[in-house]
């Protein structure tokens, strides 16, 4: 191990956003603790491939650079595959389908389809899907480091609505009754772990793991601990 490297041989180094629930947030009993349902399955990898699980927390459009950087070996962050990120780094298997939701609050009913969305003013995370998207739709859109900063905004009536993937957003209205979630008709999306390009060994070793988690039950076990 070299000296100031940080990273040997037998530690696997993981790049999240834990401000995601259920995918990953900062929990447990110390209450500083990342987990989720990436984080399971970040371990699981780390496991088959004989190696240590080291869990890095930083902000969603810091990951990438991150990757690419060598300061992780690979992303699980509730990253939706996109062509746009395909010319960057390589996606494993994808693992989750998601949507965008719309959070309103619950006395706000102007809401109703995509073209409702028209200059509205939107908050989002920063970097995210949500963020590109709501772009096409509004010139008024504010971008915050995590999605937690986005539903604020929404609650203290600075925003119009938060633009959102459909888990995190479900799991952000179960602790605040004032809002409520509008579906409307958005594209499926769908979730990837992200290696730099050209690890074909380790995009291999994760994409192994993800089928036998997937036939094994245990993938069905996550859902069921972290979406019910
Ligand atoms: N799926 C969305 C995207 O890829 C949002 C992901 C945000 N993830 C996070 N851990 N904050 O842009």
């Amino acid at each position: 191990l070299l000296a100031g490297c940080g990273k040997s041989d037998d530690v696997l180094v993981v790049g999240t956003n834990a401000t995601f629930p259920p995918f990953e947030y900062v929990g447990g009993v110390s209450g500083d603790e990342i987990k989720g349902f990436d984080i399971d399955l970040a371990k699981q990898i780390a496991k088959d491939a004989g190696k240590t699980l080291k869990v890095e927390n930083m902000n969603f459009d810091s990951l990438i650079v991150a990757l690419n950087a060598g300061k992780i070996d690979f992303i699980a962050s509730g990253m939706t595959i996109t062509p746009e990120r395909q010319a960057s780094v390589d996606f494993s298997a994808p693992y989750y389908e998601a949507t965008q939701l719309v959070l309103v609050n619950k006395d706000n009913t102007s809401i109703n389809s995509t073209d409702d969305l028209k200059d509205k003013h939107i908050a989002v995370q920063l970097g995210s899907t949500g963020d590109i998207m709501a772009k096409t739709y509004s010139q008024n859109v504010t971008a915050f480091n995590t999605g937690f900063e986005a539903v604020m905004e929404l609650k203290n009536n600075k925003v119009d609505l938060v633009l959102f993937d459909s888990e995190p957003a479900i799991s952000f209205l179960n602790k605040n009754p004032q809002l409520k979630m509008v579906k409307l008709d958005f594209d499926a999306e769908f979730y990837g772990l992200a290696v730099p390009k050209g690890k074909t060994e380790l995009l291999n070793s994760i994409n192994t793991t993800l089928k036998s988690m997937k036939s094994n039950g245990e993938y069905d076990a996550l859902v069921t601990k972290y979406m019910k």
